[in-house]
Parts: structure tokens; sequence; C-alpha cells
């Protein structure tokens, strides 16, 4: 039995959508709301909330494969409670700010879960992904109301990744041999700027889509009661305003661990031209 967190998210929801297409078995799927969720049919829906660990005892009940996401609960208790299910193997989705921003406050937070499972007994697959395609679902609202994109480090490309590669590597991982105790940097197949991405979701749409860049002050002031100004530092840091090789860098893990290469941001466009209609 595999359970996937996250199950009605961007990755999750993907990889549902490919254990379910190549047949792997039982699946289970959490939501703290199943009345509201729509998963492929045969997949078990369960519902749990990681702020109260002992509420997933009964999605764990029987799991040997854990696809999980971080830093939504308490992640100690998460993983004991997972431990004590009888869960045999962690896929965990981290972050690529592990090893290109570690000074950053959210990064020292995934190092910490990544030691956590490793020290858990369990096996593990640690996923650090970049900044997901999905990410310009923020701007969705704005361009649906035909206002103006407006965002910082306008022409700082970085290698975006489409969740549903994430969700590729994390099926990999699941279901075949080879991939316990591998920490995988998973970025998308080519630099991808704010600007670029604005107009791919205009071709997408097949009209213009205004976009003005703003300066990191604005763009703080628009996110700090968002988030906290921690964390909105710290986004803006690692999507233009602290670039690294590390971040900058394209990598093909996808592809080898997949055999298929990552999809370009225009297809996660195109795939998802509908949010922006
Ligand atoms: N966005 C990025 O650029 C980026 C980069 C690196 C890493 N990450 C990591 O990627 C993860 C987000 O993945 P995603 O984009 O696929 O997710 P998402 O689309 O943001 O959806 C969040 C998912 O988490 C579930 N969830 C949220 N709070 C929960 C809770 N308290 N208990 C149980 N489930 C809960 C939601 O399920 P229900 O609402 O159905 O309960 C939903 O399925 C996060 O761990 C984030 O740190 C993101």
């Amino acid at each position: 039995m595999i359970l996937v967190t996250g199950a009605t998210g961007n990755i999750g929801s993907a990889l549902l959508a490919q254990l379910h297409a190549h047949d792997v078995g039982p699946l289970r799927a959490l939501t703290r709301d199943a009345a509201q969720a729509v998963f492929p049919e045969g997949v078990e829906a369960v519902e749990g909330d990681f702020a109260e660990p002992a509420s997933l005892k009964p999605a764990l009940d029987g799991v040997r494969s854990l696809f999980l996401l971080s830093r939504l609960g308490p992640d100690a208790g998460v993983l004991e409670v997972a431990r004590q299910a009888g869960v045999e193997h962690v896929v965990l989705v981290s972050s690529i700010t592990v090893q290109t921003h570690p000074r950053l406050g959210p990064a020292g937070e995934n190092l910490a879960v990544e030691r956590l499972l490793k020290a858990s007994g369990m096996a593990w697959t640690i996923l650090r992904p970049t900044q997901f395609a999905s990410n310009t679902l923020m701007w969705a609202a704005s361009i649906r109301g035909h206002e103006t994109v407006r965002a910082p480090y306008a022409d700082i490309a970085l290698p975006t990744i489409h969740p549903a590669d994430i969700a590729s590597v994390a099926r990999v991982a699941l279901t075949e041999p080879g991939h316990q105790g591998h920490t995988y940097a998973l970025t998308g197949p080519e630099p991808v700027s704010a600007r670029q991405q604005v107009e791919a979701v205009a071709a997408a749409l097949g009209r213009e889509v205004p976009f003005a860049e703003v300066s990191r002050q604005e763009a703080y002031a628009g996110m700090v009661a968002v988030f906290g100004a921690e964390a909105a530092d710290a986004v803006l840091d690692v999507t233009g305003g602290d670039v690294n090789d590390e971040l900058l860098m394209v990598r093909d893990t996808v592809a080898q661990v997949t055999g298929a290469p990552g999809r370009p941001f225009g297809q996660w466009a195109s795939e998802n031209a509908d949010a922006f209609r």
C-alpha cells in the first residue's frame, strides 16, 4: 500500500494519476476533507491532518511506502507515527534551498526534516525541487481580471520545474528499486524568467498579458502581511534577490531517474491555461 500525502495538491494529484496509470497496486490518498477531493477511481480517500500526527494513524494502517510533503505539521511527530505504523520507505519532498540557501530559515527547517527522516530507521529518498511552475498561479487572479502582472526580478531566469516531473521522480522512487538512500536535486529543463512565464501564459491564452517589473520593496510590501517578514525575504532571495550558480543550474536528474526529459514551462502553461481565463 502506498499513501500519497498532499494528494489534492500540485505534486500529489499528478503522482496519484501516474501511480494509477501504472497500476502499481493499492493506493491511498490523504486529504483533510475527503468530501471535497476527487481522486482516480479505485483510490481510497482518507482524512488526516499533519497538525495532529495521531490523526494520521488510520491513513497509515498497512502502508509500506509513503510520499510525504514536509513542513505541513510537526514533522518529528509525523515521522514517528509513520515508523510506528510500519512504513518502510518514505519519499520526502524537501527543497533545493537546502543546498542553494542554507542560511535561510525555511532551508534550515527542510534540512532538519531530512535529518529526522535519515535518523528514523525507515528507508528514505529525498527530493529537493527548485521553484515550481505552479507558483505562477499566484498571478491567476490578476490575469483573469485583465490586470497587469507585477513581479520583481523580471529577467532573472531560474530552471522552474513542472510539478508532474517531481511526481514522476517520486513514482519511480516509490515503485522501482535503486532509489533508497538517494537525494535528488530536481530542476526543469531550461531557465525561465518571470517575464517569460507571463509571455508563455499569454501565448497559451492567445492574448496579451501586460507585465511590469516592480522593486523588491514593492514586492515585499505585498507579501509581508501574508507570509511574514522572514518568509517574504526568503522568497524574494530565492526568486532573484540572491541567486547563485547552484540555484541557476539546470540539472538532468528528472531525465536520469525517469528516462523522460523534464517538461518545459510552456507545457505547464498550456495545460493550465484555464486557470488564467
Ligand atoms: N512551491 C515551490 O516552489 C516549492 C519549492 C520547493 C518545495 N516545495 C514544497 O512543496 C510542498 C507543496 O507541494 P504542492 O505544491 O504539491 O502542494 P499544494 O498544491 O500547495 O497543496 C498542498 C497540499 O498539502 C495538503 N495539506 C496542507 N496542509 C495539510 C495538513 N495540515 N494536513 C494534511 N494535508 C495538508 C493539502 O491537502 P488538503 O487541502 O486536501 O488537506 C494539499 O494537498 C511543500 O512541502 C513545499 O514546502 C515547494
